[in-house]
């Protein structure tokens, strides 16, 4: 019913097989990957490479969020390295619809990401060619800020949005959440309507280094308070 998805950005690049490897046996249902090119966000990441590199570690979805502009020339890149999903931000696509398509027909599940001051009325039109809406909870670029909490009532929003949408069509959207995702706020923001959460540094920063269990209590913990959320 949720899925947890860590975002490798807070993770220990110099062994990064490990630390997807050990996240994944902690429970992680989805791998995060966020990549950033010092233009759309005032950062720069990682790109299709990495995604290859740490595919032969794992058998879980691999999230690819774009933080790029553009967004078409490289989505098949990250598709034949291997990522299941890809998520862009309109204001990065001259063209979203056609952006949502080149996901498509590279095979992958298609995603559209909403800053915080972005509109949801990006989605009116392009239900049907979405499997994923990701909500910013935070302005993109960097890890280990703040939950911005106006995202909870532009969640009800989405929410409600993608109901009526799945009864319309029988077809259900995931909502994800990107940001400031911890343990002290992980339920509410599923009681807002969320039913998947990255979490970058709540997860990554619970260390001592060379435990590969490490993250089993975090996330845990996560766990522990959805099982408290009825949806
Ligand atoms: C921010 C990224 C996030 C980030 C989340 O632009 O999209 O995925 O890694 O990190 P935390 O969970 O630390 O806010
Ligand atoms: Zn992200």
């Amino acid at each position: 019913m949720f899925r947890i998805a860590p975002s490798i950005l807070s993770a220990d690049f110099a062994c990064l097989g490990d630390e997807v490897r050990n996240v994944v046996a902690s429970g992680a249902d989805w791998i995060h990957f966020d990549v950033m090119d010092n233009h759309y966000v005032p950062n720069l990441t990682i790109g299709p490479l990495v995604c290859e590199a740490i595919r032969p570690h794992t058998t879980v979805p691999i999230d690819v969020h774009l933080m790029v502009r553009p967004v078409d020339r490289i989505i098949p890149d990250f598709a034949k390295a291997g990522a299941d999903l890809i998520s862009f931000h309109p204001e990065a696509s001259e063209h979203i619809d056609r952006s949502l398509g080149v996901i498509r027909d590279v095979g992958c599940q298609a995603g559209l990401v909403f800053n915080p001051a972005t509109p949801l009325h990006y989605l009116d039109h392009v239900l049907d060619k979405l499997d994923l809406v990701l909500l910013m909870s935070v302005n993109p670029g960097f890890g280990g800020q703040k939950f911005i909490p106006e995202t909870l009532n532009k969640l009800r929003l989405a929410r409600a949005k993608l109901d009526d949408y799945a009864q319309r069509s029988g077809r259900r959207i995931l909502l994800q959440i990107d940001g400031g995702v911890k343990i002290d706020n992980i339920a509410e923001i599923a009681h807002a309507g969320a039913d998947t959460f990255v979490a970058g540094s709540s997860v990554f920063g619970a260390a001592s280094a060379s435990d590969p269990h490490r993250y089993d209590s975090v996330i845990a913990a996560l766990r522990g308070q959805l099982g408290q959320v009825a949806q």
